[in-house]
């Protein structure tokens, strides 16, 4: 029997592939251990064959694994045979729910082998450009003031506020970043959708299976389609003048080939996925991890105070990373400890990849972005633990360049890196100036919450578990940033 199934859905190998990796059950073994363990199950094998670079079999295909910085900067080299790009157009239909006609539009030329250009290049150059200088500065600037006005808005009290930590960052945040992109009229005003998105998101892998949304997770897809509706009399009402350069160069772009509003509508609620699911939980474990370490908190305050006295402080010119370093390295540990998932790749062509290994075509690759990020030869000793001024300590050029994952490399490198890097800095300085923050759990410590590592789509773990906190004002800064000029 386990013969029969091998010839039915085995595959042929190439000795020149990169080496595979047995698996107990014939055929689905591999395809069980990552329904199961997920990324995990990449790590648990890495550990066990110490391979640089694995091959999985699966059911009619296969998967490369690969765990080397080297082979990982070697992949990032080559962004249009080992592409990223191509992912990203597979998935929109699926997760969006575009049209077959856009979707045609979006598929047209992925490959690459028209040219240059195609709607997600020309679509991803925009972005990168949008989030540059001037671009960078006025969405940086309206989001800090977004933030500001939240969380003035919130009435403390004498006796202080009981809240949920991850609930009330994550509207802080995703007010501040939709309004960042959106403008004043973004459709994430209505806070109700910060929650769709969350249930949308949660069932990412259902969509991807292409599997009747409605029917299988009528909850998210109902959450899906409210979105889509903010979106659609967002782009109906040209609520976009009144937005970020980001919003109205992808928008041109979008036009330029030929996109419908509605699917328009569309692209811009899967970009919620890039523009939030990574900045929230970041946003909350540098807060997490400040607010329940004392010296830390202590240090961070003493940066906030030097940070916040400088009149610009909210511009680009206020290098908020050098006056705050500590917060800055407790926000980079944060991405490094608390990542999750894997960088993908299609191969859009047979690859030799380093002169060795033989990648095959129309085979996905996985670069989990633990394997890297835990990695005691580049990290030290003290890989496994959590040291909030590591990056302070280190020298930057001591670290492999592809030993930190959290905002990919070479032609995919981050475009929200640096935005999110400020906003991140400076409303962790609001807070920490203004509110003492103590736990609400039954020892009065800070339990750690755990990791929620469902999303495959996002590279930092959500909190599992709720972490209840009493906040107090602690007077002195009031944060009156509203008042900022653009
Ligand atoms: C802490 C927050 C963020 C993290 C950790 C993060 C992480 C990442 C990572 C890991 C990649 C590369 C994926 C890969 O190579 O496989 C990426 C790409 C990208 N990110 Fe972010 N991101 C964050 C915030 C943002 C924000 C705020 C935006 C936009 C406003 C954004 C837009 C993008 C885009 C457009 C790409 C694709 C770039 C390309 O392929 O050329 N990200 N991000």
């Amino acid at each position: 029997m386990p013969q029969t199934l091998s010839r039915f859905f085995g595959i042929k190998k190439d000795g020149s592939e990169p080496p595979f990796v047995p698996q107990t059950i014939p055929c689905f073994g591999h395809l069980i251990g990552v329904m199961f363990n997920r990324t995990s199950y990449y790590a648990k094998l890495r550990a066990k064959y110490g391979y640089p670079i694995f091959s999985l079999a699966m059911p009619g295909g296969r998967l490369y694994i690969i765990n080397s910085p080297e082979l990982i900067l070697a992949v990032q080299k080559q962004p249009r045979t080992l592409s990223f790009w191509f992912i990203e157009a597979s998935v929109t239909k699926r997760l969006g729910g575009i049209s077959d006609r856009a979707n045609k539009i979006l598929l047209e030329n992925a490959r690459g082998e028209k040219g240059e250009n195609s709607l997600v290049v020309d679509g991803m150059k925009a972005t990168h450009k949008a989030m540059m200088a001037d671009g960078l500065d006025s969405m940086t600037l309206v989001s800090i003031r977004r933030a500001a006005q939240s969380i003035d808005g919130l009435e403390v009290g004498n006796s202080g506020k009981e809240l949920d930590l991850w609930k009330w960052v994550r509207h802080i945040f995703s007010l501040a970043v939709t309004a960042g992109v959106y403008g004043p009229k973004s459709p994430y005003e209505d806070v109700s959708l910060e929650q769709n998105l969350q249930d949308y998101a949660s069932q990412t892998l259902v969509f991807l299976t292409g599997l009747a949304p409605s029917l299988l997770v009528p909850k998210a897809y109902a959450a899906r389609e409210r979105i889509v509706a903010g979106f659609e009399n967002y782009f109906r009402e040209n609520s976009f003048d009144s937005g970020s350069e980001l919003v109205r160069a992808r928008l041109r772009v979008l036009q330029a080939y030929g996109i419908q509003p509605q699917d328009i509508a569309r692209f811009e609620t899967v970009n919620g996925f890039g523009i939030l699911l990574n900045l929230l939980p970041t946003a909350f474990w540098t807060i997490w991890h400040i607010f329940s370490d004392p010296n830390l908190l202590q240090d961070a305050q003493e940066e906030a105070r030097l940070f916040l006295s400088n009149p610009n402080w909210a511009s680009s010119d206020s290098k908020a990373e050098d006056l705050m370093p500590i917060v800055a390295s407790t926000m980079k540990e944060s991405l490094r400890y608390h990542v999750s998932g894997a960088a993908t790749r299609m191969v859009m062509e047979d690859y030799t990849l380093n002169n060795q290994y033989l990648l095959k075509k129309d085979t996905m690759v996985l670069m989990p972005n633990s394997v890297p990020h835990f990695d005691f030869e580049n990290w030290g000793p003290n890989a496994d633990k959590f040291d909030a001024y590591r990056f302070s300590k280190q020298e930057p050029k001591r670290i492999h360049p592809a030993a930190f994952r959290s905002f990919g490399g070479g032609a995919n490198l981050c475009p929200g890196r640096l935005y999110s890097t400020r906003l991140i800095l400076a409303v962790t300085a609001m807070l920490v100036l203004r509110y003492d923050m103590s736990p609400l759990t039954s020892s009065g410590t800070w339990d750690f919450p755990s990791h929620d590592e469902s999303n495959a789509a996002i590279v930092v773990a959500q909190p599992k578990r709720k972490t209840m906190v009493k906040l107090k004002s602690i007077g002195g800064f009031q944060s009156s940033l509203q008042s900022l000029v653009i």
